[in-house]
């Protein structure tokens, strides 16, 4: 199986439902196997794991400031947890096994309440076993509507993910564990899909304003996306607006965790096909499809406002404390030690335990924090690729501004890609009380010791 632009009919009846042992209540967030079309067309259906049946899961959509109570119900063979990604939550309700609550075991259940402080493109997923968990589907979208919506005529969410099939069968391929994938670019999979679907339609109209809201829940798989027969601008990045929209041009960068508000015109003409494109070096492929048809209501729009921001507290980052932080390890830069706990490996020990990457000098979440802030301290954290891939860095329960080239700030983000050899500063108001996760979000990095955290008290 290969990726490719060739064009494969969809149907939703190739979706079977295994049974589900449970019966769940409305407010209930299933997570149970099931049987999906997500290999094209003639391809047998894969089994995944789902919240609710399939993938991605469960579309919670909420107004900002709303309650969410969601019990997860656990009717997998593993035990298992959920994180909402990039919500400023309670810290109890985080869901990260061994730091704020324990795993959820097969059978039994764990109430999930909280309330959305603010409007934009969240998500959830397992966060135990999270390399393996996430790459079998066990992730789905989080919505929080603005008071005020802005004006578009669709309102579209597109997750995409990167799956490794394997081609007979069309079964995830079970090698999760792997000592080449954890050391070099993580899991990268053979087929890439939307929404649990090869290359989806979306019929639109002619000149609509469509808002896009896309959600990288691949494993490792970082996008150059670009948009054919659609132009407009880029509203918020990880849920966040920005202060002023910023206007499509060539490419842009999706790592994965990371999400991207856009809203676009339909510029191409009826009977044509908008698409969005994956760009890659040897050209590219279509991710999603827009097939135009004469629009009824819409009239072209002139420019655009932009979102209303959410409330987000004043960063005062010129005397705050700065904090390095060093990624090492992996392919070509190879750990020549590490500690797990205070004990100091080899790299050749850590390898044989399976890990390949340190922040620090530490292989695996170390015992004490790597930053003890105050509650409302700002503090700088400078990310050091010293490695020869990409990483890309989230912190659990606050968003932070990223401090550009010139010292100025820019957009608030939950997850930040550092490119290898680069360093990238972020400023950060601990705002939020809790221990709170800090890691790669290349899953498999992250289980392969890419993995801190931080205290706010
Ligand atoms: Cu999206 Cu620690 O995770
Ligand atoms: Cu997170
Ligand atoms: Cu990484």
């Amino acid at each position: 199986m290969m990726l490719s632009r060739r064009r494969f009919l969809q149907t939703s009846t190739a979706m079977l439902l295994v049974p589900v042992g449970v019966r769940a209540a409305s407010s209930d967030l299933v997570a149970q196997a099931a049987a999906q079309q997500i290999a094209p067309d003639g391809y047998p259906t894969t089994p995944v794991w789902t919240y609710g049946g399939s993938v991605p899961g469960f579309d919670i959509r909420v107004r900002q400031g709303e309650r969410v109570q969601r019990t997860l119900v656990n009717n997998l063979p593993q035990p298992t947890a959920v994180h909402w990604h990039g919500i400023r939550i309670a810290n109890a309700m985080d869901g990260v096994p061994g730091l704020t609550q324990e795993a959820v075991e097969a059978g039994a259940s764990f109430d999930y309440d909280f309330v959305v402080p603010d409007a934009g493109t969240y998500w959830y997923h397992s966060h135990n076993r999270s390399m393996e968990q996430v790459a079998r589907g066990l992730y789905g979208p989080l919505i929080v509507e603005e008071a005020s919506p802005p004006d578009v005529d669709r309102d579209l969410m597109l997750m995409l993910d990167d799956w490794r099939l394997d081609p007979d069968t069309a079964h995830i391929v079970n090698d999760f564990d792997n000592g080449h994938d954890l050391s070099h670019a993580g899991r990268l999979g053979n087929l890439v899909t939307v929404n649990g679907r090869f290359d989806p339609d979306y019929p639109v109209g002619t000149a609509e304003r469509l808002r896009l809201r896309l959600i990288n829940a691949s494993n490792a798989r970082i996008y150059d996306l670009s948009l054919d027969g659609l132009s407009g601008w880029i509203v918020a990045l990880d849920g966040m607006p920005l202060e002023q929209p910023l206007p499509v041009e060539e490419t842009f960068p999706l790592a994965p965790a990371q999400r991207v508000d856009l809203i676009v015109d339909v510029t191409a003409k009826a009977q044509e096909i908008a698409s969005l494109v994956s760009v890659e070096r040897d050209g590219g492929f279509g991710l999603a499809r827009f097939p135009v048809s004469e629009g009824a209501a819409a009239t072209p729009r002139q420019g655009i406002d932009p979102l209303p921001p959410n409330s987000m507290p004043e960063v005062q980052y010129d005397d705050a404390p700065l904090h390095r932080m060093v990624l090492q390890g992996g392919a070509m830069r190879w750990l020549e030690a590490a500690k797990i706990g205070d004990t100091e490996l080899t790299g050749r020990e850590l390898a044989q335990l399976g890990r390949f990457w340190a922040l620090n000098g530490y292989a695996e979440r170390p015992k004490d924090p790597f930053l003890d802030a105050r509650l409302g301290q700002t503090h700088r954290i400078e990310f050091v690729n010293e490695t020869a891939f990409p990483h890309a860095m989230h912190l659990h329960g606050h968003h932070f501004r990223i401090v550009l080239p010139d010292g100025s700030l820019g957009p608030w983000r939950d997850t930040v890609l550092v490119e290898r050899g680069q360093s990238r500063q972020i400023a950060l108001v601990a705002d939020n009380p809790g221990d709170w996760l800090l890691h790669c979000h290349m899953l498999g990095h992250a289980a392969s010791g890419m993995m801190s955290w931080f205290r706010v008290s």
